[in-house]
């Protein structure tokens, strides 16, 4: 057992399966008292919930002598997402870190994305994030500390098919989250993000029928949930005081800082723009500098380290 979080609360959403369980796990390794919160969903957020996941979490926890209180509650509605932090603070008094980890996948080619595809990803990822950090953020602000941990993808940082409904909420979660730095900044309390690689149910569905293909996902299999969580568990920890407003992509070995949005490059004329002016000398100055339409996979064309 090592002593990162020691005296430490922690709640992890969607701590069930895959990132989030690692988290609960190394979480609770180090010391902390953890809420497992998953309510057991299928990967596309429809089909019967189930206390399963979730409880085999806390079981594991317990054997290992650690100490933790499953939570069944969706954060994708106000009430039973407060419900998780009132969870922490009955079970063990206080509450110290966030990890808005829970998420589901529906993806479509944007013209044929229903409105419920990509309303129930957004209240999952965007709003779940929210109310889970909004329910917490009072206790940080009485107590003047806080860590929180939100989850990004590189669907939204840099781009991906299919996936305009989680893509939106993504790029949403890391404004979410760099608001949250900029408001409780004043109170220690930190907000960053982690935008992870890694072989989990949610992308367990690559077909692999050639050996080219069977290779590729053998070697995605060793990105392992287990990769991200001493990231996480950093985060959360006294160690990380001076960092906040920040974005990590984790994959498997390599851990990278990500870029925020700055300008790029500027044109300027002191008489103003006219239609005729900006195609003839901003375009073209500007083109210059535009970003290609790119997918993550076509970033990331590296395997992993
Ligand atoms: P996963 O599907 O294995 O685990 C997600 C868990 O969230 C599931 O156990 C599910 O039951 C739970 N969940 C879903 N809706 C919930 C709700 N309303 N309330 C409470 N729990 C809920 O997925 P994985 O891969 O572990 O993903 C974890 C996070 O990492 C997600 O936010 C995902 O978007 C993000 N991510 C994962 C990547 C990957 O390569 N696996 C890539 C980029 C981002």
């Amino acid at each position: 057992m090592g002593t990162a979080l020691a005296g430490k609360v922690v709640a992890v959403t969607g701590a069930g399966r895959g990132i989030g369980r690692e988290i609960a796990l190394l979480a609770a390794q180090e010391g902390a008292k953890v809420v497992v919160n998953d309510l057991g969903g299928a990967v596309d957020g429809e089909g019967g919930a189930s206390a399963a996941p979730a409880q085999e979490v806390v079981d594991e926890i317990k054997r290992n002598g650690g100490a933790a209180v499953a939570s069944f509650d969706s954060v994708a509605e106000p009430g039973p997402a407060a419900n998780i932090i009132k969870t922490a603070i009955d079970a063990f008094g206080r509450i110290d870190g966030v990890v808005n980890n829970a998420g589901i996948l529906r993806d479509r080619i944007f013209h044929r994305m229903s409105v419920v595809d990509f309303e129930l990803v957004l209240k999952v990822h965007l709003f779940g994030s929210f109310y889970v950090s909004h329910a917490a953020a009072r206790h940080f602000r009485e107590q003047e500390s806080g860590a929180f941990v939100h989850f990004t993808s590189t669907s939204g940082l840099v781009g991906n098919y299919g996936q305009a409904n989680y893509a939106a909420a993504k790029l949403g979660i890391t404004a979410l989250s760099k608001s949250i730095a900029l408001d409780m900044q004043r109170f220690n309390v930190r907000s960053n993000c982690v935008s992870p690689f890694a072989w989990s149910r949610m992308i367990g569905t690559i077909p692999t029928e050639t050996e080219a293909e069977k290779r590729r996902v053998a070697r995605s299999q060793t990105m392992t949930p287990a990769k991200i969580a001493p990231v996480v568990v950093f985060l959360l920890s006294d160690a990380a005081k001076d960092v906040t407003g920040q974005i990590f992509a984790v994959r498997k070995n390599e851990i990278m800082l990500m870029g925020q949005s700055r300008p790029l490059r500027a044109v300027h004329r002191g008489e103003g723009w006219t239609q005729e002016t900006i195609a003839e000398h901003a375009m073209p100055a500007l083109k210059a500098s535009f970003y290609p339409l790119l997918r993550s996979q076509e970033v990331f064309n590296w395997d992993p380290v």
